[in-house]
């Protein structure tokens, strides 16, 4: 696949997103970028802001398959993996699969779920693999997940371990509509679909192989200059230096930065990384792997600033085009 096909159906897959999705193209492409660069992406939102139906367009507009999960405190780790059990006539066991067995995954409310669930999510997110009674099965290709949490609800919640949430390449947020005429777009869409499901009649940009084609264009044919990994890693380095930063941004958060600018920069027509790609994510690739020192969350200080600090103070380097 080369370069302009490949943004071509880039473009395709997000005007399917928003046909039914009223919001903002930056998110959708942060989303793709996420999807391309083989991450997961967290949502932190209050209900009813159309995560599910961005999900599900995403799934279906590459012809993927869907399932959702509602956490809930008694969920099991075998209600999202699944379970063997025994046929007797067969004399062999069967694999119930479960709803991990897909290739968009939508975890609603995922900090609802104790922690051995929630760790049996982030392991299968991790390893793409699922291990059931010392079985291993392979996750489908594309694998996607998105997770969700609630802000503003914390009792009975089991709040995302550290080590967890730095497994989420980037953490979004959709927000309320921008502006009245969104609001107005949004209750229009309803009277025209008079169904409950507009999904159904979505018809697929691609097929879950071009999916993958596409995922491998991102990382084998995006050139990012010895001078923007640079430009990553002083981003990250400095996180760790910070003043009101207990615990800065692991590598995993520069790897993050490095695979979804790739993919930001096909979506914006480039075969190159610019800084300018960087500072589009970086906030979203970084900002949730930060603990901020105690005086600072007792003030409520807010991450995505100071991420955004560091970036004004870091010199934004030339010459990163190739050739
Ligand atoms: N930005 C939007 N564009 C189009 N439709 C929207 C948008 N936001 C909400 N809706 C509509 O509002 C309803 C609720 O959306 P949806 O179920 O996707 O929200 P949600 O964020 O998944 O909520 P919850 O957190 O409760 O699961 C749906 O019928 C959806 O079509
Ligand atoms: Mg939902």
């Amino acid at each position: 696949m080369n370069l302009d096909k490949a943004r071509a159906i880039c473009d395709t897959i997000a005007g399917q997103i928003s046909s039914l999705y009223v919001g903002d193209q930056v998110l959708i492409k942060k989303i793709l970028a996420g999807a391309l660069a083989n991450g997961h992406v967290l949502f932190e939102d209050n209900p009813g802001l159309g995560k599910t139906l961005l999900a599900k367009t995403l799934a279906f507009s590459i012809d993927c398959n869907f399932s959702r999960v509602q956490c809930t405190p008694d969920l099991l780790p075998a209600d999202i993996l699944g379970t063997r059990i025994w046929r007797p006539q067969a004399g062999s066991f069967e694999l119930l699969k479960g709803p991990v067995f897909t290739n968009v995954l939508l975890v609603d409310e995922i900090n609802r779920s104790p922690p051995k669930t929630q760790s049996a999510v982030l392991e299968v997110m991790e390893e793409r693999q699922v291990t059931i009674d010392g079985e291993t099965y392979r996750c489908e290709e594309p694998f996607f997940v998105l997770a969700t949490q609630n802000p503003i609800e914390y009792e009975g919640t089991y709040p995302l371990p550290e080590a967890q949430i730095d497994r989420f390449v980037l953490k979004l947020s959709t927000g309320y509509p921008g502006s009245l005429d969104a609001e107005k777009r949004i209750v229009k869409r309803r009277i025209d679909w008079k169904k409950d499901d507009p999904t159904r009649d979505l018809e697929p940009a691609i097929s879950a192989g071009e999916f993958r084609a596409l995922q491998e264009v991102v990382e084998n044919d995006v050139y990012i200059d010895d001078v923007v990994i640079e430009y990553i890693a002083e981003i990250v380095r400095r996180t760790r230096e910070h003043p009101q930063v207990e615990v800065g941004s692991s590598p995993r958060g520069s790897l993050a930065l490095l695979k979804t600018s790739r993919a930001m920069a096909l979506m914006r027509g480039r075969d190159f990384v610019t800084p300018d790609d960087i500072k589009a994510l970086v906030v979203d690739a970084i900002a949730h792997r930060l603990i901020l020192r105690i005086e600072d969350v007792m003030k409520q200080t807010d991450e995505r600033k100071i991420v955004k600090e560091i970036v004004d103070s870091v010199t934004v380097p030339k010459d990163y085009q190739p050739g």
